[in-house]
C-alpha cells in the first residue's frame, strides 16, 4: 500500500515508516520539521530498505495537501503531526488549537475530497484523564484534561467520530498511547526533540551524558509503592508494530476502532531510574522535587482488546527500552541537540 505519514521525521513516525517500508509499503512523509530533523530520513531508508517521500511542509497548508493526494494517491493516512508538549501547551494554547486541531480537519478535508478513507490517529492515554481506575480500557468514558495538548486530543477524537458518522465509508482507527520510550535497536534511530525535553526518558539520558547536572525525581508522595509517578512505559519499536496491525485491521473496514497500546505494567520512576543505572552502568544524580500540576498518581492499559482483535501485544521489557535509549543517546549526538 502507499501511506501517508504526517509526522514521519519526528520520534514515533520516524520509527513507524522503518515498519511500513521492511513491510514493502510505499511512504511519503510530510512534515514541517518544527521538532524533527530531516538527517533522519538517512536511518529511516538504511533500516526500513526503501526511501520514503519527503514533502516539508504543513498539514494546515491545504494547496499542498491538495497536491499531495493528487500526485500519490495514498491508501491510508497515519496522522502523527502535531505539537505535543504539555507544558508548552499551557503556555501557548491557541498555537496547539491552531497546529493540533486545524492541522487535523485540513487534512481529513484534503482526504474527503481525494477519497482517501483510513485513517490512523494518534492519541493518547491523557484521554482517559484523572477519574478513571486503572487499568484502563477503551470503554471507559474519555475524561477531561488538565491541559490544552490534552484537550486536543479528547477533541480530535470526537471530530474523528463525527467525521465517521457523517461518511460511513470512512475507516478511522484511534490509537491511545501510553508511554512510549526507547530507540530503535540499532542505535540509529531514536527521539531527538528540538530543544530541552521534558519527559522521562529523554531527560534520564540527558543526565547520563552529563548534560544536565540531575534528574528531578518530581513527586514522592502518590499513592504508588514507592511514593513516585507510575507509567505504563512503551518501546517505540512496539509501539511501530502495532501500528502495522491497526492499518491491517482498518483497510477494507468501516467505522471507528480505538485501541490502548501499552504493555500494561505499571513502572515508576524508581524502578525506571534504577533500570538504566543498571544497564548503563551510570548512576544518576537525582533532586526530589514537588509533582507537577496535573500529574496522576498511575496510569497502565488495559491491553487485552489489542490483543483480541489485533492480535498485537508488546514483547520488549524496560531493561531493553533503557539500553536501547542509552546506545542511541551516545551513538546520534549529532541528531540530539
Ligand atoms: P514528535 O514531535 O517527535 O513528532 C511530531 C512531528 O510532527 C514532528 O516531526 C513535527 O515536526 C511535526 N509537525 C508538527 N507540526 C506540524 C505541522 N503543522 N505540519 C507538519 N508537521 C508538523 O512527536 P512524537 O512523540 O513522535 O508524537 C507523534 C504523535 O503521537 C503526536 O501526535 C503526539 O501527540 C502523539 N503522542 C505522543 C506521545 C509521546 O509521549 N511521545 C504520547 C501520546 C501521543
Ligand atoms: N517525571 C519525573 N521527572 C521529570 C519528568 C517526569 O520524575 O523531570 C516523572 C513524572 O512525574 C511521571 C513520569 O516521570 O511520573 C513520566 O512523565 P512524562 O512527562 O515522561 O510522561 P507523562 O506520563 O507525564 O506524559 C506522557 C506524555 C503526554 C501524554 C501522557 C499520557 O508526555 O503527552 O503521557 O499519555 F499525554
Amino acid at each position: 500500500m502507499k501511506i501517508l505519514v504526517t509526522g514521519g521525521t519526528g520520534y514515533i513516525g520516524s520509527h513507524t515508516c522503518v515498519e511500513l517500508l521492511k513491510e514493502g509499503h510505499a511512504v511519503v512523509i510530510l512534515d514541517n520539521l518544527r521538532n524533527s530533523k530531516a538527517a533522519v530520513l538517512e536511518p529511516v531508508a538504511a533500516l526500513g530498505g526503501g526511501t520514503p517521500v519527503f514533502v516539508e511542509g504543513d498539514m494546515r497548508d491545504r494547496p499542498l495537501l491538495d497536491s499531495i493526494f493528487a500526485r500519490h494517491a495514498p491508501d491510508a493516512v497515519i496522522h502523527f503531526a502535531g505539537l505535543k508538549c504539555v507544558p508548552e501547551s499551557i503556555l501557548n494554547p491557541l498555537d496547539y488549537y491552531n497546529t493540533n486541531l486545524y492541522g487535523t480537519v485540513t487534512l481529513l478535508e484534503a482526504m474527503q475530497a481525494a477519497g482517501c478513507k483510513n485513517f490512523v490517529f494518534s492519541s493518547s492515554a491523557t484521554v482517559y484523564g484523572s477519574k478513571n481506575s486503572v487499568p484502563f480500557h477503551e470503554e471507559m468514558p474519555t475524561g477531561t484534561a488538565t491541559n490544552p495538548y490534552g484537550t486536543t486530543k479528547i477533541m480530535i477524537e470526537q471530530i474523528l467520530r463525527d467525521y465517521a458518522a457523517a461518511q460511513p465509508a470512512a475507516s478511522i482507527c484511534l490509537l491511545r498511547y501510553f508511554n512510549p520510550v526507547g530507540a530503535h535497536p540499532s542505535g540509529k534511530l531514536g527521539e531527538s526533540p528540538n530543544g530541552v525535553p521534558n519527559n522521562i526518558m529523554p531527560l534520564i539520558a540527558d543526565v547520563a551524558r552529563g548534560r544536565l547536572p540531575a534528574l528531578q525525581i518530581t513527586g514522592t508522595d502518590f499513592e504508588t509503592p514507592d511514593g513516585t509517578g507510575v507509567r505504563d512505559y512503551i518501546h517505540v519499536v512496539d509501539l511501530a508494530l502495532g501500528h502495522m496491525k491497526a492499518l491491517e485491521k482498518i483497510c477494507g473496514s468501516t467505522g471507528v476502532s480505538v485501541y490502548n497500546l501499552g504493555t500494561g505494567k505499571g513502572v515508576s520512576v524508581l524502578e525506571l531510574v534504577r533500570a538504566f543505572e543498571q544497564v548503563s552502568g551510570v548512576t544518576l544524580p537525582k533532586v526530589f522535587a514537588p509533582c507537577r500540576p496535573g500529574d496522576v498518581a498511575v496510569c497502565y492499559a488495559d491491553t487485552s482488546k489489542a490483543a483480541r482483535e489485533l492480535g498485537w501485544k508488546a514483547q520488549r521489557s524496560v531493561d531493553d527500552m533503557c539500553r536501547d535509549t542509552w546506545n542511541y543517546s551516545r551513538l546520534r549526538e549529532d541528531l540530539i541537540n
